[in-house]
């Protein structure tokens, strides 16, 4: 019973290890990252946000999972920020330039907030994956995509809120959580790579 489990045990950091080998198989950064960007779903945006780092990833794609994690959530930051300003600004505005804005943008700023805080976290969750070996790693894998889906979901009902015809300002941070929505997206597809090489 004991060796089973086991045998099962040294399987998996088997399996993970291989993957994890072939991930990183002997490319030069930038064809390595173009080859891990071409299984997101916004490849150039990946490819874009990612080489300039080309130098300290190099060929590790755990690495790369996780600048695309820190670069995500750098855009994410500010935009709270700016949410929460735009909020405040409305909130003194005309009755007339409407109030559902301004509860729509109250939320967003906390949803905002709260996918950064989830993208961060993920980040941190695969920080020394590839020194851990078996359950371990399957288990910080599968939280890292539990957090990048609920990360997602709040950027897409924060973009719902924003609706159409708020004013050019409104429009350009709409655009912003639009793209930090496709970052966290793509951030999500290499950590799903780690498992699926
Ligand atoms: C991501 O950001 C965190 C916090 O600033 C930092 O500790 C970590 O080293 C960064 N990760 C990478 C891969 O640069």
């Amino acid at each position: 019973m004991a060796s089973i489990a086991l045998f099962f045990s040294l399987l998996t950091s088997f399996l993970f290890t291989s993957t994890m080998a072939i991930a990183s198989s002997n490319q030069n950064p930038t064809s390595f990252i173009r080859s891990s960007c071409s299984r997101t779903l916004y490849p150039g945006l990946c490819c874009a946000s990612l080489w300039p780092f080309a130098g300290q990833v190099g060929t590790d794609s755990v690495l790369l999972s996780r600048f695309a994690m820190n670069v995500t959530v750098s855009r994410l930051k500010p935009l709270s920020a700016k949410i929460s300003s735009l909020r405040r600004r409305a909130s003194l505005a005309p009755l007339s330039s409407g109030g559902v804005v301004t509860s729509a943008m109250k939320d967003c700023g906390g949803l905002i907030s709260d996918a950064a805080d989830l993208v961060k976290k993920s980040e941190k969750e695969l920080t020394g994956l590839e020194g851990m070996v078996g359950p371990e790693v399957t288990w910080r894998i599968a939280n890292a995509q539990t957090w990048l889906s609920a990360a997602i979901t709040d950027e897409g009902t924060c973009t719902d809120e924003f609706g159409n015809g708020d004013g050019e300002e409104f429009e350009r941070v709409r655009k912003k959580v639009k793209r930090a929505e496709q970052l966290t997206s793509n951030a999500l597809a290499l950590v799903n790579c780690l498992v699926n090489s």
